[in-house]
């Protein structure tokens, strides 16, 4: 089964940290051992451009995602950016992260609205729920339980709780489940009891190159 290993950059790294990240990270991943483990990086939109030159210029085995994505089709939205932007510099996008709804106010409605967009834009769409009352919506490639009490706290989750979510939110959508929130190379292992954990969102631990190619390898 496909495992994923995704990293989200919030508002970290310019260009040229970006840059200075691929360069090294390139040489800690083997990638005759990753068998059916995908890495994704997702930047700020301002480094994409730099992040898939480095990717394209060196053949590394890694697939770039953005963290947002506009509700809108293209029009006069100051400061926005569309599916079909994002789509010419990488193929995922993450939707709904609970740092954007809780400091940009993002509702169920809106978040509906960008899951549509991204489809419509070609993009596979990582859909993060805080818990499994939230609504999952149709459309979604994937789906990250991210508990907000995890997520920058060094606070795991107990990987029994993930599983229970990942049960209940099984019964709502067929598609390959994550986990985010405090993951790093020592506590990874932890999660090997949840059943079909198909793979991790990674914050604060994927911003050095090292231990972000730990947590891969400890998988
Ligand atoms: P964290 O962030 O790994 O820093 O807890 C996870 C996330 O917000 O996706």
């Amino acid at each position: 089964m496909q495992q994923y290993f995704i990293a989200n950059w919030k508002q970290h790294k310019t260009a040229q940290e970006t840059r200075d990240f691929l360069s090294v990270f390139k040489d800690q991943i083997d990638v005759s051992q990753l068998g059916e483990k995908q890495i994704i990086i997702c930047p700020s939109f301002t480094s994409l451009q730099a992040a898939q030159e480095i990717v394209k210029e060196h053949g590394i085995d890694v697939s770039l995602g953005a963290q947002d994505v506009s509700e809108f089709d293209d029009g006069a939205y100051t400061g926005e950016v569309g599916g079909s932007q994002i789509k010419e510099f990488a193929d995922f996008v993450i939707i709904g992260h609970s740092e954007r709804r809780r400091y940009f106010g993002e509702t169920p409605e809106q978040v509906a609205k960008k899951v549509a967009n991204a489809k419509k834009a070609g993009l596979t769409v990582v859909l993060c729920v805080q818990d499994e009352n939230e609504p999952v919506v149709e459309g979604a490639d994937l789906v990250a339980f991210e508990p907000v009490g995890a997520i920058g706290t060094g606070q795991a989750e107990d990987p029994a709780e993930v599983s229970r979510v990942f049960e209940l939110l099984k019964a709502k959508i067929n598609v390959p489940l994550i986990y985010g929130g405090s993951v790093d190379a020592n506590g990874i292992v932890n999660y090997k009891s949840v059943p079909n954990i198909a793979g991790f969102l990674i914050g604060g631990a994927s911003l050095e190159p090292e231990s972000f190619s730990n947590i891969i390898k400890a998988w």
